[in-house]
């Protein structure tokens, strides 16, 4: 099951709306067959690794089927994995976790079982379930899973008061977080941050230059300028601003003209309603977004509760009290009330510390 994991996290960034999964054929203690859910979400790891097993071995007669997910049970392009499975006749099917689709939801193990197919659930599944949290969080919160990617000073500073902010750390730090860019579906920044550095938000790493995801721009009144690099790549790559429930037309046109989805949604104080946009990437099939800044995206996040993950890069400087805090303030008054994250890893980037948090289940924000 861990390398039926190791072959679905190939997946992340790549397979949504779907989920990342993956599939290990073993029989008489060898691997006939690996599969991994395609780029755009098909075929299905269970395909992937019947297909191998038919043109390797001849078939999967007999054998036992790990899978990350519960095999699928509907009829979409293609016919059912759960289907797959009893026509290859497995012996044995070997499930991490559930699948929480209403489309499934059991009725992927119910198949198997229905035709005196051994099935076992529950393996690894902590793991599996960490795996595609984007996609239960989907299926379930009509929202995709938030990590924040923030690079600081030790003092937790992004930028100096002149705004000057690239580049806070290093080369590797900088490195891995194209590489975090690579496993998610969409990349998110502030309408603050798009002006201030004109990034372009792709994954340049060589090798997962394919790899960049859609950028997404939280802009209440569309002053994203058409010649910012975001409108202008926007025939390359997929680009949506979410702007406020009514956008001014002319600029709306301006944007559009070059490929920029313009997605109004409800706004909030003025500005765009952070749970609102969340929810109009999750009705687009966003499951994994990775929330690049500025501050005030930070904040308004943390405030509305929606960031689930951290990933911390902190470079051994100080910018002290006049740079701009990574963070916006949210409105915390009580120390009871704080965002509360446990650290799931510290590694050496570099020069750099590279911190990974997943939020306490329970712990609201504010
Ligand atoms: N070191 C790092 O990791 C890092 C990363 C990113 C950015 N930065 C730096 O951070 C600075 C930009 O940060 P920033 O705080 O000024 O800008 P920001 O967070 O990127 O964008 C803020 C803008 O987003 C818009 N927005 C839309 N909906 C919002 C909402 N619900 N809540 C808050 N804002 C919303 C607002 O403009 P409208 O009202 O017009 O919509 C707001 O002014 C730059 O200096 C950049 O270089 C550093």
């Amino acid at each position: 099951m861990r390398a039926a994991l190791t072959l679905a996290a190939r997946g992340l960034g790549r397979t949504w709306p779907n989920p990342a999964v993956g599939c290990v054929l073993v029989r008489d203690g060898a691997v006939i067959g690996r599969g991994w859910t395609q780029p755009g979400g098909r075929p299905h790891a269970e395909t992937e690794a019947l297909a191998r097993a038919r043109s390797l071995s001849g078939g999967a007669e007999g054998a036992t089927a790990y899978v990350t997910l519960e095999p699928c049970n509907h009829y979409g392009r293609t016919p059912p994995c759960a289907l797959a499975l009893v026509e290859a006749k497995v012996a044995r099917v070997v499930v991490a976790c559930q699948d929480p689709d209403p489309r499934v939801a059991g009725g992927g193990l119910t198949r198997l079982r229905d035709v005196g197919i051994e099935v076992v659930t529950g393996v690894c599944e902590a793991e599996a379930l960490a795996l595609n949290e984007g996609f239960f969080n989907r299926i379930t919160l009509g929202r995709p899973l938030v990590t924040l990617k923030v690079a600081s000073t030790l003092d937790g500073r992004i930028a100096t008061a002149t705004g000057e902010s690239q580049w806070i750390t290093g080369p590797t730090a900088r490195a891995w977080g194209h590489r975090l860019r690579a496993g998610h579906d969409a990349i998110l920044v502030g309408i603050g941050t798009a002006l201030a550095d004109d990034p372009e938000l792709t994954c340049r790493l060589p090798g997962l230059e394919d790899r960049s995801p859609v950028r997404v721009v939280l802009d209440s009144s569309l002053r994203l300028p058409p010649t910012a690099k975001l409108a202008t790549g926007a025939g390359r790559i997929p680009t949506w601003v979410v702007t406020g429930p009514s956008p001014d037309p002319a600029r709306a046109a301006a944007l559009t003209a070059l490929g920029v989805e313009v997605i109004p949604v409800a706004g909030a104080n003025g500005q765009v309603d952070p749970a609102a946009a969340m929810a109009a990437l999750a009705s687009r099939g966003i499951t994994r977004v990775l929330v690049e800044g500025g501050a005030s995206i930070a904040g308004a996040l943390l405030g509305a509760g929606l960031v689930d993950r951290l990933e911390w890069f902190r470079a051994a400087s100080l910018i002290g009290g006049d740079g701009l805090p990574a963070v916006a303030g949210f409105g915390v008054e009580a120390l009871a009330a704080v965002a509360r994250f446990e650290r799931t890893a510290v590694r050496s980037a570099g020069v750099d510390l590279a911190e990974s948090y997943r939020r306490i289940p329970g712990k609201a924000s504010v």
